[in-house]
């Protein structure tokens, strides 16, 4: 592993994101050792006038609440907390970024031993629109200049746009700064758990192979659900919607990990070569293969215009025009405000053929991915109903991760995608080819919904949402299970 001086540089360091996910994240690294003391220094980077005990006193509640308690717990807080710096200044002139400089080259001088080299990572916790000129600012001002080696790597946030032009334009502005190698591109989703498993699972077990195609897959469904509406976070919400917000970064990175063909080998090129090839082969959607909602209530807030067109949940279709997935359709749905929240990934298989149980079925195998909450891979299949009669039911093999891991706790997202930061492993980031290609998907329907040309159905906060929506994954061939009911497994 690397060694030498590591600044962590946060900006925006007093925003929601940096409180809620970036700090907690690099205080659990640390707990857990892969922040070195002797090594690292964080910088807070805001335009607020405080001090570095404000700062420190402002995140200390959101790090690892309900761990809390403990001694041991209190003591770590602390000695993180003292690792911590803030630094204050405008995301535009360079005035900021000089007195950035010239602290992380002190503690540079300070820690490094004569064969130390500096790493820097700047984490841009900012909206979007301050990228180009914060990262001319660190261009300009902050970037790593050793003689000893070492790097310098920005990471930031979506939204990466708002559709393709938009999208080019600040990859071009940044690229223009920055080498591909040191752009880190959060999705957070490919940092959880099951994510992660997908790439195991499909390639690791043999399975899975000769299953994995059109021959044998009737439909898959990527659902996101949440159970509370947009919560504070109405303005932010408004001028993107839940196509921009869940639906083309979240779900479809997704859709990338179920659909890819295998990789050449595990290097983060040529996972994202077939991410991209993947992209690459959907087809344009449908008007007819979209349905928009807006729950009631939503523009209440009074961030948010009375007569917004903006969906709050959408289903639709994407078909991907090759080999494996021709004619399987790959069914989105994401919402708010609804009646349950989780997330998963549900592969229906398609009917036996010849079935000689067919009256008694009560539905189709299933393999389904939850990833989150209570995270769990199970397959649904139908065995004989245990007793004298001969009967069929439908049962489970089940891996709830709760039950089989018991005791493990399974990291955030965000600790996770910092550490690959720091070893410079870009697997889990959207290279800008991917993030093209996303965008290119729905760009066309992104237009039509803003210029007020495609409407969303209202629906009731805590439903299941407009039937509109699921009718359409009935049309694109879902088969609903009945009757079929879930014991959890007992812990
Ligand atoms: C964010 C979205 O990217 O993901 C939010 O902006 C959403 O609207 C969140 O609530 C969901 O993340 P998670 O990890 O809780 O599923």
């Amino acid at each position: 592993p690397e060694t030498g001086c590591l600044s962590i540089i946060v900006l925006g360091a007093s925003g929601d994101l940096a409180k809620k996910k970036t700090f907690p994240a690099l205080f659990n690294l640390y707990r857990q050792g892969f922040l070195q003391p002797n090594e690292v220094h964080i910088f807070g980077y805001a335009r607020t006038k405080i001090s570095d005990e404000d700062l420190r006193w402002c995140i200390c509640g959101y790090l690892a609440p309900g761990r809390g308690a403990s001694a041991e717990h209190s003591e770590g807080v602390l000695e993180f907390l003292q690792l911590i710096k803030y630094v204050c200044g405008s995301y535009d002139t360079e005035e900021g970024f000089r007195s950035l400089e010239k602290i992380i080259s002190e503690h540079e001088v300070a820690k490094n031993s004569a064969e130390g080299s500096s790493r820097r990572l700047f984490y841009l916790a900012l909206p979007p629109s301050v990228y180009p000129s914060v990262c001319k600012m660190i261009k300009d001002c902050c970037t790593n200049k050793s003689d000893l080696g070492g790097w310098t790597r920005i990471v930031v946030e979506k939204p990466f746009g708002k559709d393709l032009a938009s999208a080019e334009e600040l990859s071009s502005q940044i690229g223009e700064l920055f080498d591909e190698a040191q752009i880190y591109r959060i999705d957070h989703y490919l940092g959880k758990e099951l994510v992660q498993n997908l790439l195991v699972l499909r390639f690791a077990n043999r399975f899975f192979l000769p299953l994995w195609n059109r021959d044998n897959i009737d439909n898959v469904q990527i659902v996101f659900r949440e159970d509370f509406g947009t919560e504070g976070r109405g303005g932010y919400f408004d001028e993107y919607g839940i196509i921009r917000d869940i639906i083309q970064n979240h779900l479809l990175q997704v859709l990338c990990l179920v659909a890819m063909e295998k990789p050449v080998s595990l290097k983060s090129e040529h996972i994202r070569d077939e991410k991209v090839k993947v992209l690459q082969s959907v087809v344009p959607i449908k008007d007819e293969e979209v349905v928009l909602g807006q729950y009631e209530g939503y523009t209440d807030d009074s961030t948010v215009p009375d007569n917004s067109n903006t969906p709050t949940l959408a289903t639709m279709i994407l078909r991907i025009h090759n080999e494996r997935w021709e004619g399987v359709p790959f069914i989105l749905k994401a919402g708010k405000a609804l009646n349950s929240r989780k997330a998963e990934i549900r592969v229906q298989f398609k009917d036996v053929p010849g079935d000689i149980f067919r009256c008694q079925k009560q539905g189709r195998n299933e393999f389904v991915i939850r990833l989150q909450p209570s995270e769990a891979i199970y397959m649904k299949l139908m065995v004989k109903q245990p007793g004298l009669e001969m009967s069929t039911v439908q049962s489970e093999l089940d891996l709830s991760y709760g039950q089989r891991y018991q005791g493990v706790v399974i990291p955030e997202a965000y600790e996770r995608l910092i550490l690959d930061t720091i070893r410079g492993d870009q697997q889990h980031f959207v290279r800008r080819d991917e993030l093209k290609a996303a965008w290119e998907i729905f760009t066309p329907l992104l237009h039509r919904i803003d210029n007020g040309e495609f409407k969303p159905i209202p629906y009731k906060q805590g439903s299941g949402g407009p039937v509109e929506a699921d009718e359409l994954s009935e049309r694109a061939g879902y088969v609903q299970t009945h009757g079929y009911i879930w014991i959890p497994p007992i812990l």
